[in-house]
């Protein structure tokens, strides 16, 4: 199941797959924890004989949304939905354009475009801080600009005063891509709760993993209720309240989707949540290793010096390799010593459909640094042993 592109899932040191259709990383890029109580958890959701969208749901949105100090949680099928759902929330459709970083992963824009709006494309901070400029954002904002979709790159938080500050200035809304942040918070506000609305990714990946799965967290109710008629074909019940009896019959309101979560997933959810602040912590410490052995070694650097007032939820250890380097043959060295790498990301508005489509802003810091990316092996479990494996690897491949 290990896939090398974007920044999909590793599972290669624990999984029991299939060894000839996976490539056996001795460190793979991330893996999962598939725990007695995961394992029970899912057993028992499939005991249950409820498997769609049901009680499981309803318990992991009320929890989700415990996470998040947020009045609503709506489960959704993956993140991207999510992302799709808060824009057709706000009511982003053709003509218009929202402020989105290239350093990203695509599904934002991508969603945008789906909507017949244009993502218009702009930089990040620094190279400490690869999350989106608040100053380019802000010049990026135009007649046309319905929202910004600020992402909290690696879990690490925007930000977020100078952005909130912007819209509301500016009368455009926020939307916050979380996919990498569920737990992770500035100055006590989680991150997901700032914004109208925050969106999130469980794909196995990421810090609660699920397989697929995703969710949408608002204080608004209006949102949350286009977002929960919208997640499933605008219809006013769910087969399971008509199952309960507490319904025999559904009204369509608008032209929605399935993007419905189930209960197996749901009761993955519910089974890690519990252990996700420790999951986030024993990432931060790997990546204070990684960070006390390469920072400043022959010109590699590691961003997102920690900050105060600052909970990150560590999804990614990204270094910036020193300029000039010849990344291809720097990762080709580690995957040689069965060391996993990947790039969190080819900037969006460098992709073929984008490059065709984009305002052509110039966005040089996004461009400098996304030649120099590289993201290491990062997963809560990982021990010492690995860490060094990864550490002695890139000192090694790095000259
Ligand atoms: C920043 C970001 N946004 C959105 C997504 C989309 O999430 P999903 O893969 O669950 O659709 C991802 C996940 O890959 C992501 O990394």
């Amino acid at each position: 199941m290990t896939q090398v592109a974007g920044d999909h899932q590793g599972t290669g040191a624990r999984g029991t797959l299939d060894a000839s259709a996976t490539p056996s990383w001795v460190v793979p890029l991330s893996d999962v924890d598939p725990s007695e109580e995961l394992q029970e958890a899912v057993a028992a959701a499939v005991r249950s004989g409820w498997w769609s969208a049901g009680p499981r749901v309803a318990e992991f949105e009320r929890a989700f949304a415990g996470l998040c100090r947020t009045k609503h949680a709506v489960a959704v099928a993956n993140g991207t939905a999510a992302l799709h759902l808060a824009l057709l929330a706000i009511r982003c459709g053709p003509g218009d354009e929202v402020v989105i970083p290239s350093l990203n992963f695509v599904a934002g824009a991508n969603s945008i475009g789906h909507l017949g709006a244009t993502a218009v494309f702009c930089d990040i901070c620094d190279d400490d801080d690869l999350t989106v400029d608040p100053r380019d954002v802000e010049a990026a904002i135009g007649p046309a600009t319905r929202a910004i979709v600020v992402m909290h790159y690696g879990g690490h938080p925007c930000r977020m005063d100078d952005l909130l500050d912007i819209a509301a200035r500016r009368g455009v809304a926020v939307i916050e891509d979380a996919a990498h942040a569920p737990g992770a918070a500035l100055a006590g506000r989680a991150c997901g709760a700032m914004g109208a609305m925050g969106c999130f990714s469980f794909f196995s990946n990421k810090n609660l993993p699920m397989g697929e799965g995703g969710m949408v967290v608002t204080d608004d109710d209006e949102l949350e209720r286009r977002v929960r008629l919208l997640r499933s074909h605008g219809m006013t019940t769910l087969s399971w309240e008509r199952h309960r009896g507490h319904a025999n019959s559904y009204d369509v309101l608008l032209e929605g989707f399935n993007y419905r979560m189930d209960d197996l997933r749901a009761a993955m959810g519910l089974a890690q949540l519990p252990g996700l602040r420790d999951a986030n912590t024993a990432r931060g410490r790997i990546v204070a290793k990684y960070r006390e052995a390469l920072h400043g070694f022959r010109g590699i650097r590691m961003p997102f010096a920690p900050r105060s007032g600052t909970v990150p939820a560590h999804h990614l250890a990204v270094i910036l390799l020193p300029p000039g380097t010849r990344r291809a043959e720097v990762r080709a060295a580690l995957a040689a010593s069965g060391i996993q790498s990947s790039v969190h990301y080819p900037p969006t508005h460098r992709f073929s459909w984008y490059q065709a489509r984009g305002r052509g802003r110039p966005l040089p810091r996004t461009e400098a640094v996304s030649e120099r990316l590289l993201t290491l092996p990062l997963y809560p479990h990982m021990d010492d042993a690995a860490v060094l494996a990864v550490v002695d690897a890139v000192s090694e491949a790095v000259r």
